[in-house]
């Protein structure tokens, strides 16, 4: 079973998948090079993301500023969390981001997040989502 989680995992999420859930996620090796991966192409600042809702990716403190509505982080709190609700296909499918769907609100289209991607942005929040 891990052996299969690693293989499927390899390509993105080596670092965290490798020795198990358990591990510490980090900020700057693990979830900045996902969110860099699938969502900094539309809210960077001047994409399409960001100029609708005033959420940028590009760096830890404006992850943890939120949208122009505030923050979509609660420390220690995926499951109240904005931004883990939204990847997760929890909310309404206008908002599934990054969008894939025929339903979604942006323009532009995203690639679809692994479960492992998804996964890693869980355990982040819920060990406190650190700036690590
Ligand atoms: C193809 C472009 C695109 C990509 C890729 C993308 N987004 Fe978005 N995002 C948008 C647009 C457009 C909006 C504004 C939607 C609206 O009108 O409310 C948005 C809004 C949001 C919001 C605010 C939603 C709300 O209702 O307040 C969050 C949170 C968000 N995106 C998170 C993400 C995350 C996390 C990723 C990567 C996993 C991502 N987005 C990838 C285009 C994108």
């Amino acid at each position: 079973m891990r052996s299969s989680v690693v293989i499927i995992g390899l390509a993105i999420a080596a670092p965290f998948l490798g020795t198990g859930c358990s591990k510490q996620v980090s900020y700057a090796a693990d979830i900045q090079p996902l969110l860099n991966q699938y969502c900094v192409q539309c809210h960077d600042g001047t994409g399409e993301g960001s100029q609708k809702s005033g959420f940028i990716m590009t760096n830890y403190d404006s992850v943890m500023k939120g949208t122009k509505f505030g923050p979509v982080v609660v420390a220690g709190d995926s499951e109240s969390s904005t931004l883990y609700r939204i990847i997760s296909g929890k909310v309404s499918p206008k908002i599934d981001m990054p969008p894939t769907g025929p339903e979604s609100v942006a323009i532009g289209r995203g690639h679809k997040m692994t479960p492992d991607a998804i996964t890693a942005f869980q355990q982040w929040i819920d060990q406190g989502a650190l700036n690590n």
